[in-house]
C-alpha cells in the first residue's frame, strides 16, 4: 500500500469534529479506509520499512553513521535542485519547463531518483505524474506542472523537491517571486519562511512536537495568516513519509517527545485568508478555499544530541538562526 504525501490529517468531506488525536485518527482512518481509499489513507502513514528512529548520531554504530551520511548527501542533493532551478524562475517559463529542468538534473546530474514521479495513486487517484510539485499562488501545495502554466510578474511559486540517494530522501521546498511580488505576496513569503525557522529553533531532544506546531501557529496568527491543517510534515529516511505527523498547529506540552536520530520534515502551509482546503479534480492539486495566496516552505532534518542538524540546507540560508547544532 503506497504511503500518501504530506498526510491530511481532518476529512473535510466526512466532517468529524472530534478533537484531534493521533490514535483517534489511526482508528478512524482502517475503519473509513474501504470507503475513502487512498484518499484516507493520508490521515495515518507508518514508517514500517525504516524506523527513523535508527538514525541517529548519537550511537556510534557503523549503520547509524551509514544512514547519518545517507541523510545527509540526499539532503545536500535536494537543496541543490533549489538552487539549480532559481535563475529558471522568470515570466513566461512554464511550470512544465520547471520540472523537466529539475528533471533532467536530478536523474542526470545528481543521479538520484525523483521521489514525487509516480508516487501515490489508488482509489481513482492517479500516481503523481511529474518530477517536483509546483504551486502558484493560492495553490497550497501539490501543484502538478503543465504547458499550460506560463508564469507571470507577481506570481509567487512554490517548488518542492524531493531527491532519492541511495534509498534516502531527502524532501525540501521554497518560494520563488516571479518578478516583483506584491507587498501582501512578499510578507506571507517571508512570514512563512520565519514560521519554518521557528518550528526547527525548538527542534532538541526532550522538547514535544506541540511546541513545534505552538511556535509556528503563534507566529503565523500574530501577523495574521492562517495554519493550514489538512497537510502536515512527516517523518522521512528510507522512506518517502512516515510517523511522527508534524503537525503546524499544536499546545505546549502535546505531542511526541523527540529523541536524537529521529528524522522529519518541517514545512508550514501559511494562508493569507482562512486555512480551508479543497482539491482539485486531478485529485492532487490543494488550493485555498477563499483563492487567498498560500506560502510553503520546508526543510528535512534530524534530532542531534543537542539540538538540531538540517540536512536539506542551501548556501543562501544563514544558519544563525540554528540554536544548537551537531
Ligand atoms: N514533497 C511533498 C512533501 O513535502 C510530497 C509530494 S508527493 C507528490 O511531503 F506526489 F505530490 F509529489
Ligand atoms: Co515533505
Ligand atoms: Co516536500
Amino acid at each position: 500500500m503506497q504511503i500518501f504525501g504530506l498526510q491530511i490529517v481532518i476529512m473535510e468531506p466526512i466532517q468529524f469534529s472530534l478533537p484531534v488525536s493521533a490514535a483517534l485518527y489511526t482508528i478512524i482512518a482502517i475503519a473509513l479506509k474501504p470507503i475513502f481509499g487512498i484518499f484516507f489513507m493520508k490521515t495515518h502513514a507508518t514508517a514500517t520499512s525504516s524506523n527513523p528512529s535508527m538514525m541517529g548520531s548519537g550511537g556510534t554504530s557503523i549503520q547509524n553513521s551509514v544512514h547519518l551520511e545517507g541523510m545527509r548527501t540526499a539532503g545536500r542533493l535536494g537543496a541543490s535542485v533549489l538552487e539549480m532551478i532559481g535563475p529558471y524562475v522568470i515570466p513566461g517559463v512554464t511550470t512544465e519547463k520547471l520540472n523537466q529542468l529539475c528533471h533532467e538534473f536530478i536523474v542526470h546530474d545528481l543521479g538520484c531518483i525523483p521521489a514525487p514521479l509516480n508516487y501515490g495513486g489508488g482509489g481513482g487517484q492517479l500516481p503523481f505524474p511529474k518530477s517536483i510539485c509546483t504551486s502558484v499562488n493560492h495553490v497550497i501545495c501539490h501543484g502538478i506542472p503543465t504547458d499550460k502554466k506560463v508564469l507571470k510578474a507577481g506570481d509567487i511559486l512554490n517548488i518542492d523537491v524531493t531527491v532519492i540517494k541511495d534509498g534516502f530522501f531527502g524532501d525540501t521546498s521554497k518560494m520563488f517571486f516571479v518578478g516583483k511580488p506584491s507587498v501582501i505576496a512578499r510578507r506571507l513569503t517571508q512570514i512563512t519562511q520565519e514560521c519554518l525557522y521557528m518550528g526547527i529553533e525548538r527542534v532538541k531532544p526532550g522538547v514535544r512536537l506541540g511546541e513545534i506546531g505552538y511556535a509556528i501557529q503563534t507566529h503565523a496568527e500574530k501577523n495574521r495568516f492562517s495554519v493550514v491543517r489538512d497537510f502536515c510534515g512527516h517523518g522521512i529516511g528510507t522512506i518517502f513519509h512516515g510517523d511522527p505527523q508534524v503537525l503546524h498547529y499544536g499546545r505546549p506540552g502535546t505531542g511526541e517527545i523527540l529523541q536524537p536520530g529521529m528524522c522529519f520534515t518541517i514545512e508550514p502551509m501559511i494562508n493569507a485568508g482562512t486555512h480551508h482546503t479543497r482539491i482539485l479534480p486531478d485529485l492532487w492539486t490543494a488550493v485555498t478555499k477563499d483563492h487567498k495566496l498560500s506560502a510553503q516552505w520546508e526543510h528535512t532534518m534530524m534530532v542531534t544530541e543537542t539540538g538540531v542538524e538540517v540536512f536539506t540546507l542551501r548556501d543562501e540560508e544563514n544558519p544563525t538562526w540554528i540554536t544548537t547544532s551537531s
